[in-house]
């Protein structure tokens, strides 16, 4: 059977290399993002997989939007993929961090994956695969922090971990299992050029991972 899949941020960058990979696997994708029309790359990718690629107007920060989506979205799904996620401001030093850039990226990067899960939830459930994954980063880990600084990136993937691990138990009655990825260093906008992976790469290797994802891995941070 045709698998669904559904990820969040596809204008560019990891987002728009899922949907690619997942496309030429022949799955249905339903790429959800702020502007569609203003992504040539998406666009593009639209033009050429036709009915089996589906543009969803998207901004996750917007409660109204992701309620929506169980309506615009109809087949169970089989992946979610919560992939969208911003920085914030970079290169902020102690005594710098402010209130209202941090609760944004909190927004953003940590409630909004929580609210796009809660909103999808039966529709996983009703699923052949029944997967959720979050994309989370190295930079959340305690234990590999050695440089100090990015308090806001980096508390907001640490908080996006434990709603990952929350929902690995609270959903395994359903038998959805969560991944909670790390996507390596990657050369995107957020990565910059001088990252170590292409999304080509890092893409292939998620596959994988979501692949042998399952209800005895659920809730790890996999790197
Ligand atoms: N690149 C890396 O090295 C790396 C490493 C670890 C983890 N990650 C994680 O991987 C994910 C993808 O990162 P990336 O490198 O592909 O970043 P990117 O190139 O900056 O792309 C981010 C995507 O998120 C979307 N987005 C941002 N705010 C949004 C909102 N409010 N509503 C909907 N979409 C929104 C952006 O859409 P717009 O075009 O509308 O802004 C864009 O499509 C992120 O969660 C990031 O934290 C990346």
């Amino acid at each position: 059977m045709q698998k669904v899949v559904v990820v969040t941020g596809v204008s560019r960058g990891l987002g728009l290399e899922l949907c690619r990979q997942y496309l030429s696997e022949e799955a249905k994708v339903y790429g959800c993002c702020r502007f569609p029309e203003q992504s040539q790359q998406l666009l593009e990718l639209k033009r050429s997989a036709g009915y089996q690629f589906e543009l969803v107007p998207l901004d996750i920060t917007q409660p109204g939007m992701i309620h929506n989506l169980q309506y615009v979205i109809e087949e169970p799904i089989d992946i979610l993929i919560n992939n969208a996620g911003i920085y914030g401001p970079s290169g902020l030093s102690y005594g710098e961090v402010a209130v209202d850039p941090w609760m944004e990226v909190f927004r953003v990067n940590t409630v909004a994956p929580m609210m796009v899960t809660q909103a999808l939830i039966e529709k996983v459930a009703d699923s052949q695969d029944k997967k959720i994954i979050l994309m989370s980063s190295k930079m959340g880990s305690m234990g590999d922090n050695q440089k100090g600084g990015s308090y806001i990136y980096r508390s907001a993937k640490a908080a996006l971990n434990a709603v990952g691990k929350s929902l690995s138990i609270d959903l395994a009655g359903k038998g959805i299992s969560v991944g909670v990825l790390h996507p390596g260093w990657v050369q995107t906008d957020m990565g910059g050029a001088n990252a170590l992976i292409d999304t080509e790469t890092s893409i292939r290797g998620i596959r994988k991972v979501i692949e042998q994802l399952s209800l005895k891995n659920s809730g790890q941070f996999i790197n």
